[in-house]
């Protein structure tokens, strides 16, 4: 008798926890990180992946990266079709560094966060996804803020505090600005990536930076199940504030 008070008594209980969990599992997201990286710098990355070097002389996108998961839906499967109309700008803007004509870049950035990215309406498929990228994208237009600044692919060093200062002055918040840390064959840090952050009305908002997740490599870590950039050795980290910053140019990649 009493068990089945019990029961009656935690089955509505039991039905709305369950409904609200299922529902969480891919919860809205309340952030989003516009990554762009510095063509020049990710072939340096990839070593001996990047076998034709980008001509890009401004920076491309990496991806647009919500805070609600990574890999969301493994049954949502990239399709290029979708977004056939966009390729000429993918092609410009968001192209795969080690493979210019390939589309596993596009596919790895649907597959890890376009796929959580859709719970929102504003990105609901596909397309709308990677125009949404897109036309954040152009709208920031990074290499035109740094150059108005007179910060502009250089042999010469640049102080951090003169290429956050355009960027926050640019656009009243802070990005997260990304380095490769100095080597022995080089004494400044080399600029890398640059995320800048949206909250979910698409209004810019401070990167807040994860210290504890900022570990040794974060810019492998975010790639490691990416496989064509497997021979990725070394990483990137959060610039330092302290150190000359080479924004190297192109012709880096030809000596
Ligand atoms: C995953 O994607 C499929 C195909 O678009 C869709 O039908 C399904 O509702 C999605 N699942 C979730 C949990 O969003
Ligand atoms: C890919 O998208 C196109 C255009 O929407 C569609 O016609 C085609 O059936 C899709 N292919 C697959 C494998 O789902
Ligand atoms: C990429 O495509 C262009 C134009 O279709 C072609 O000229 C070029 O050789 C291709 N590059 C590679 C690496 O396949």
């Amino acid at each position: 008798m009493k068990s089945t008070r019990l029961c009656c008594l935690f089955l509505p209980f039991v039905i709305q926890y369950t409904s609200i969990v299922s529902s969480k599992s891919i919860s809205d997201w309340t952030k989003v990180v516009l990554t762009h990286h510095w063509p020049v710098t990710a072939c340096m990355l990839l070593g001996s992946s990047c076998k034709s070097p980008p001509k890009m002389n401004y920076w491309t996108l990496h991806g647009l990266w919500p805070n609600n998961g990574d890999s969301c839906n493994n049954s949502w499967p990239f399709n290029v079709t979708e977004i056939q109309s966009l390729l000429p700008d993918m092609h410009t803007f968001w192209p795969d560094v080690a493979h210019p004509n390939g589309t596993k870049f596009w596919k790895h950035e649907w597959v890890k966060h376009g796929t959580c990215a859709v719970v929102d309406e504003s990105v609901n498929s596909e397309f709308k996804y990677f125009s949404k990228a897109l036309e954040l994208y152009k709208k920031l237009d990074l290499t035109s803020v740094l150059m108005k600044y007179n910060i502009k692919p250089s042999p010469s060093y640049y102080r951090m505090s003169d290429i956050r200062n355009a960027i926050t002055s640019t656009f009243g918040v802070h990005a997260k600005i990304q380095c490769i840390p100095p080597s022995e064959e080089q004494s400044a840090q080399i600029l890398g990536q640059i995320e800048i952050c949206f909250n979910q009305e698409y209004g810019l908002t401070d990167c807040v930076h994860e210290k504890s997740t900022e570990g040794s490599s974060p810019y492998f870590n975010k790639l490691q199940f990416f496989g064509i950039y497997q021979e990725l050795n070394t990483g990137l980290m959060v610039c330092d504030e302290q150190l000359d910053t080479y924004y190297p140019p192109l012709n880096e990649l030809h000596k």
